[in-house]
């Protein structure tokens, strides 16, 4: 079956065409840049952004790909957490074109998505794992013994992980979006310039917390400044700011895998793409012989993949929407089912 999926949560329009269950026969991903010049995402712009681009992204996708609209069988859509200007965008097309194609439609949890990501791979984990979701809006640590069947045993009580490379890559003037810009920037970067805080590591919980953390970025930028001395070192605070989010994350995540039993771990979400938190938990599952995944880098960013993905799993668990299924601006995985 031929599954279509939307994504237009954020700013990323999306659309992939799934030929059964990991086959991508389309795929295309479109990143705003109208938002660069005001250093975040503006929603406003960005809803019209997906307005403007969304049908004739899907045209590209049936025309590069060979397929006519008529072989889509089934229809997912993000219909939350995120912006609900831009997710109305990519719902009011997806419920159009299940209504006049008569096809079902599936509301997909961008956040699950970005975990059934993995699902698309050649060799799909299976449960029980561990996975840690890390992107601009979510920090969790869950426990899966079923794919559909989530239990939280951690999240970030303040800042999420992707959020906090954002504002500290505003603070150090690196640009817009900040995680990239932080990774850059920390290449040329001594990791142990700066002794930045690993805010909760001795917390017993598997919570974690970000908000310190920039704060004590923000607070050395600003004496920095005062003495004239921040020009020239913008990598060195980028790479200790990395460093220290990175073993917050990773001992975590070890912390998960001890008390859970679980033999694998499962990253997922726009900051799964840093290439410290992936060289360093490849260097624990090296220690520990715990099995660590990742998606392909362009898997882990927000992408239309992960919803067709999504939508085929639950519809192949008998789940089937309404026309009437809603937007939701905020939520978890453990946000109800659209259903
Ligand atoms: O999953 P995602 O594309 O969108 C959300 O659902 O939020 O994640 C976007 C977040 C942004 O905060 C971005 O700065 C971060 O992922 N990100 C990174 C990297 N690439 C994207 N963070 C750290 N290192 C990266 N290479
Ligand atoms: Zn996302």
């Amino acid at each position: 079956m031929l599954t279509l999926g939307i994504e237009t949560s954020c700013d990323e329009t999306s659309v992939a065409l799934l030929e059964g269950e990991n086959s991508l026969r389309s795929h295309l991903i479109l990143s705003q840049l109208e938002h660069e010049a005001f250093g975040g995402v503006v929603p406003e712009l960005a809803s019209r952004a997906h307005q403007k681009v969304l049908l004739p992204l899907l045209e590209r996708s049936l025309a590069e790909s060979g397929c006519a609209l008529s072989e889509i069988g089934l229809i997912g859509v993000t219909v939350g957490p995120g912006l609900i200007g831009s997710l109305l965008v990519g719902i009011c097309t997806a419920k159009t074109l299940a209504l006049c194609l008569d096809r079902p439609l599936i509301g997909v949890n961008h956040v699950e998505a970005h975990l059934m990501a993995n699902l698309l791979l050649p060799d799909p984990p299976a449960p029980p794992f561990v996975a840690l979701l890390v992107s601009g809006g979510h920090t969790l640590l869950v426990e899966v013994d079923r794919w559909g069947e989530y239990l939280i045993l951690g999240r970030s009580r303040d800042d999420a992980v992707g959020e906090s490379f954002d504002k500290v890559a505003k603070m150090l003037e690196l640009g817009y979006p900040g995680g990239p810009a932080i990774e850059k920037a920390a290449r040329r970067g001594d990791p142990s310039s700066f002794a930045f805080p690993r805010p909760m590591l001795k917390d017993p919980t598997l919570d974690m917390s970000f908000s310190g953390l920039k704060t004590a970025v923000l607070y050395e930028v600003e004496g920095l400044r005062a003495s004239g001395a921040f020009e020239g070192r913008q990598a060195d605070l980028a790479a200790s700011f990395q460093a220290a989010v990175v073993e917050v994350l990773a001992v975590k995540c070890r912390r998960a895998c001890e008390r859970s039993g679980a033999k694998t771990l499962v990253v997922a979400g726009g900051v799964a793409r840093n290439a410290l938190l992936r060289s360093s938990l490849a260097a624990f599952s090296a220690r520990t012989g715990v099995r660590v995944i990742f998606p392909p880098l362009d898997l882990c960013t927000d992408n239309a993949g992960m919803v067709a993905r999504t939508a085929l799993f639950h519809y192949s668990n008998g789940r089937r929407d309404s026309l009437e299924v809603p937007a939701f601006a905020t939520g978890s995985l453990d946000w109800p089912s659209a259903g």
